[in-house]
């Protein structure tokens, strides 16, 4: 698109700089602005309606037009805008969440922590680590282990538990004390002859030996996403997160759950520990905690965990970590309003009731002659584009073919997201109705045919 001058566009390419955008690009380009939304559908200022196909960044359950959201936010607004939570200080909406998030935990959890975003829960679950080892006097167990194509966040930590290299290039992270295993990414990454079952327990031995080698004395926490998502939309192999759990035990070594795209029914379960049972010692929420409509992220803790911070804190003299932000008033109005709508609706029962036929509707597309793997679980899944799914060929990434894909569902009015090792996902609003699966589906079908055309035509099958 030309920007024209003067335009919102001209007037955003000289004054924003973009999350996730090439910086020159965006001067030709300029941005695509939205300006509104009702339900599972966002307007841009052009006029054109796309089905927001992943409900933002994966995270908009309610969809675009939540009145009632909007009246929690000015009701709390009006009685009391803003306090902090430093010094002993309370507001009543956290009480009221980090109650109710306790009740809604997926395994018994004592306490809540709030931050303003995914990056900042688990930034803080980092520290929470490092301080809790301290407390108990094993100042070298420090290390944490995530995995490769993992997405955790962008600040400095969250940064470095992230395991995409585009996260990582020209930053100078992953830090010291990070280290990263294998995907456990079975169609790509297992062996001729392995079974799922196999592939699982070499990716959980995998971990065991980097434990041993690294000394488990210097290991402290490991960290997953229950499915992948940003990475590549990758969900566990059988009997996965069962043999990693039990490495861990066995090695002292805490297992962190993010829940930041998994929670709040997005597999199917209200948390994604419980479709793959995990007992997770510390997790991280956001985005559909308050179906995104406010920034509210929280990390929640097992009482064994809590135990060791609050001595150590009594030990260090105080717990000396905070946002100004930590437990907004309105932020959390919104999140509590959010889960007492995810109640009210049955969200739950909705989401089981159609997300069989969304998966149904992507297995379709498995025997496209461009389609290597469908994968997925929920409400929510991908497609791996491949020049030879036969034997599992890849693209160069220079040709860009995902994103191509994703720019022609656009223009047939789907937002979808191009995935690293091109993936195409697609994660709706927990609200989509069956009929608006259909149409989902019928826009990525024709933009995967045009795809499948493009890609014969320049030659790159
Ligand atoms: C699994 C996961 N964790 C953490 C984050 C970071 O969240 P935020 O962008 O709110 O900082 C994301 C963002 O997409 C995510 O997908």
């Amino acid at each position: 698109m030309t920007v024209l001058p003067n335009s919102p566009h001209a007037r955003d390419v000289a004054s924003v700089i973009h999350p996730y955008t090439n910086l020159k690009k965006h001067e030709e380009t300029g941005p695509m602005i939205i300006d509104k939304g009702d339900g599972i559908y966002v307007e841009d200022t052009e006029g054109k309606r796309y089905i927001e196909g992943l409900a933002g960044l994966w995270c908009t359950s309610l969809g675009f037009n939540n009145e009632r959201l909007v009246e929690a936010a000015a009701n709390q607004m009006r009685k009391l805008p803003y306090y902090h939570s430093f010094f002993h200080r309370s507001s009543m909406p956290s009480i009221d969440l980090a109650e109710r998030l306790i009740e809604m935990a997926p395994v018994p959890m004592s306490k809540v922590w709030f931050a303003n975003s995914g990056s900042e829960a688990n930034d803080h679950m980092m520290k929470f680590v490092w301080y809790y080892n301290n407390a108990r006097g094993k100042p070298e167990k420090k290390k944490i282990i995530g995995r490769h194509k993992a997405y955790h966040g962008i600040t400095l930590a969250a940064a470095s538990l992230t395991g995409v290299e585009y996260a990582h290039k020209g930053f100078d992270v992953p830090l010291d004390r990070f280290l990263h295993v294998t995907a456990p990414h079975y169609w790509r990454e297992g062996q001729e002859g392995e079974s799922e079952e196999d592939f699982a327990g070499r990716m959980a031995q995998e971990i065991d030996d980097l434990i041993v080698s690294e000394g488990p004395d210097t290991v402290a926490a490991f960290i997953a996403e229950p499915v992948m998502g940003a990475g590549g939309l990758i969900p566990p192999p059988a009997t996965y997160f069962e043999k990693v759990q039990a490495v861990l035990k066995k090695h002292d070594v805490l297992m962190i759950a993010d829940e930041v795209i998994t929670g709040f029914m997005r597999t199917g379960n209200m948390f994604a520990c419980e479709t793959y049972n995990i007992k997770p010692d510390l997790m991280s929420i956001a985005k559909a905690l308050s179906s995104a409509y406010l920034p509210i992220g929280a990390v929640m803790m097992t009482d064994e965990v809590y135990q060791v911070l609050r001595d150590g804190s009594d030990k260090f003299g105080m717990w000396n970590t905070g946002y100004t932000y930590s437990g907004h008033p309105v932020a959390a109005a919104v999140a509590l309003e959010t889960l007492r709508i995810y109640e009210e609706r049955d969200l739950l029962g909705h989401v089981r009731s159609v997300m069989g036929s969304f998966q149904e509707q992507m297995q379709q597309f498995a025997d496209h002659p461009l389609v290597g793997e469908v994968r997925g679980i929920g409400l929510f899944a991908a497609l791996e584009l491949s020049p030879d799914p036969a034997n599992k060929g890849m693209f160069d990434p220079a040709a860009k073919v995902a994103p191509g894909m994703m720019a022609r569902t656009q223009a047939h009015g789907l937002i979808s997201r191009a995935l690293p090792g091109d993936g195409i996902a697609l994660c709706p609003p927990l609200i989509i109705t069956e009929e608006q699966i259909g149409v989902c589906m019928e826009r990525f079908s024709t933009a995967l045919d045009e795809t499948w055309a493009h890609v014969q035509a320049e030659g790159l099958v």
